[in-house]
C-alpha cells in the first residue's frame, strides 16, 4: 500500500482530492494533516463509503510546526506529499499578510525539510516519490486583454497571497535544484465545485442569492477569471503525482474565461430557474468598492499537461455550474453551519483526536 500525505485535506480542493484518491486508488492509504483554520471543515470528509473511510486518517497539525510534521513523517513514512494547505483568500491576505507568509512559505519549507530528512534523497530517490506543490496561476500576475500564462511566464505576483505562493513555488524548485528533492509544481486557474468556502465568488453569490441578499461585485465586474471544475483539477493532480518528471511545472486551466459580472448574471439566471423563485434577480447585484490591486485577467495555456500527460478538462462549464448550484441547494445545512460558525465545534465535539503523540 502506498501512503499519500495530503496537507490541507479538510479544505475545498484538498477534500475533493482526498475523495478522488480514495475512490480511484484502492491501494492508497491517505493521511491528512490540517490545522483546521476557519477554512478547514471536517464535515468535508464525512460520509465516505465504508471501504474508503478505513484508509483515511486525520491529524490536526499545523504545517509550520516542524516537530509535529516530523512526527507525522516518522509515524507514516509517506512517499508522496500533495501540499494544499495554505491561506487561500486574496481579500484576507490584504488585511492580514503575516499568516500567509507563516503558513504558505514557512509551512512549505517545514514540509520540504521533512521530505529531505525522510526520503534520504542523497541516496537517490525511488520511483513514485514526489512532493507536489499545489499552486495557482495568480503567481504569474495579471494579463491584459490578450495572451495566456505559460509555464515560462515570469512570476510577477501582485497580492500578498500570490506573493506567498510564488515564494513557496520558488523554494520548492530550490530544494529540487539544491538537494535533488523530487518535486512537481502545478499552477491552476480558479476552481469551483462542492465544499468551497462561501467567501469565494461562486458559493458566496449562491448563498446570498438564495437568501435574497445583495450580490457584491467588485468594481466594474469586468475582471476575467478562467474557471475549472474541481474534479478536473483533482484528475490533473493525480496524473502529475503519479507521472510527472521530477522538477516539472504544469499549468492547469479550464479554458473557460469569463468576466465576473457575466458569471454572476449567469448564476442568478440558473439559480432562479432551479429554485423557481422570482426574487432571485439581477436587481440584487451591487457594484461595490474594488479590491485594492485587483488583478484584471487570468488565462492559462494548459498545453504542456495535455501533451505530456494527456490531461483535458472533462466537465463542461454549463454542466459543472448547474451541478454546483444544485449541490449548494442540497447542502444548505453545510452552508449555514459555516455562516453560524457551528462547523468550528465539530472537531472538538465529535472527533477522536489522532494527533501524533496523543491518544488515538
Ligand atoms: P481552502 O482555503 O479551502 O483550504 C485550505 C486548507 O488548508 C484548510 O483546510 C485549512 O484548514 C488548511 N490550512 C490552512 N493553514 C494551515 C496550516 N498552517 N497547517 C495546516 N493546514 C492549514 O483552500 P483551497 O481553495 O482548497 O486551496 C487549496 C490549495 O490550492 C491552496 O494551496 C491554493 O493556493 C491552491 N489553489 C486554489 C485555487 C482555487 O481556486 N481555490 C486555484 C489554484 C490553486
Ligand atoms: P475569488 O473567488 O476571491 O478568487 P480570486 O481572487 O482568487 O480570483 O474571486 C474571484 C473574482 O471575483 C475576483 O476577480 C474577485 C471577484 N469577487 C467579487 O467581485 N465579489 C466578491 O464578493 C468576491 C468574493 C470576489
Amino acid at each position: 500500500m502506498t501512503t499519500v500525505l495530503v496537507t490541507g485535506g479538510a479544505g475545498f480542493i484538498g477534500s475533493n482530492y482526498v475523495r478522488h484518491l480514495l475512490e480511484t486508488e484502492p491501494g492508497a492509504k491517505v493521511v491528512v494533516i490540517d490545522k483546521l483554520t476557519y477554512a478547514g471543515n471536517l464535515a468535508n470528509l464525512r460520509d465516505l463509503p465504508s471501504g474508503q473511510a478505513g484508509r483515511l486518517s486525520f491529524h490536526k497539525v499545523d504545517v509550520a510546526d516542524a516537530p509535529a510534521v516530523a512526527e507525522v513523517f516518522s509515524r507514516f513514512q509517506p512517499r508522496s506529499v500533495v501540499h494544499f494547505a495554505a491561506e487561500s483568500h486574496v481579500d484576507r491576505s490584504i488585511h492580514e499578510p503575516q499568516v500567509f507568509l507563516k503558513t504558505n512559505v514557512v509551512g512549505t519549507q517545514v514540509l520540504l525539510d521533512a521530505c529531505r530528512e525522510s526520503w534520504k534523497v542523497s541516496d537517490g530517490w525511488q520511483e513514485g516519490t514526489v512532493f507536489l506543490q499545489v499552486s495557482t496561476d495568480e503567481v504569474y500576475g495579471t494579463l491584459g486583454p490578450e495572451g495566456r500564462f505559460t509555464e515560462d511566464t515570469p512570476l510577477a505576483p501582485r497580492s500578498p497571497y500570490s506573493a506567498s505562493k510564488a515564494a513557496a513555488d520558488m523554494l520548492v524548485m530550490a530544494y529540487h535544484n539544491t538537494y535533488g528533492l523530487p518535486v512537481a509544481v502545478t499552477r491552476c486557474s480558479n476552481n469551483y465545485g462542492p465544499y468551497q468556502f462561501p467567501e469565494k465568488l461562486i458559493p458566496l453569490m449562491i448563498r446570498n442569492a438564495l437568501n435574497h441578499e445583495p450580490l457584491p461585485v467588485y468594481g466594474d465586474g469586468r475582471q476575467v477569471r478562467d474557471w475549472l471544475h474541481v474534479e478536473d483539477h483533482c484528475r490533473a493532480l493525480e496524473l502529475v503525482r503519479r507521472r510527472a518528471r521530477p522538477g516539472s511545472v504544469y499549468n492547469i486551466g479550464g479554458g473557460t474565461e469569463m468576466e465576473n459580472i457575466e458569471l454572476v448574471k449567469l448564476l442568478v439566471a440558473k439559480l432562479r430557474e432551479v429554485v423557481a423563485d422570482t426574487a432571485v434577480d439581477e436587481g440584487l447585484i451591487r457594484h461595490v468598492t474594488d479590491r485594492p490591486g485587483h488583478d484584471r485577467r487570468y488565462a492559462i495555456d494548459a498545453s504542456r499537461i495535455g501533451d505530456e500527460l494527456g490531461w483535458r478538462p472533462q466537465v463542461a462549464f454549463a454542466d459543472g455550474l448547474e451541478r454546483t448550484i444544485r449541490w449548494y441547494i442540497e447542502h444548505t445545512d453545510w452552508l449555514e453551519s459555516i455562516i453560524s460558525g457551528e462547523y468550528m465545534d465539530f472537531y472538538e465535539k465529535n472527533y477522536r483526536d489522532l494527533a501524533p503523540g496523543r491518544a488515538g
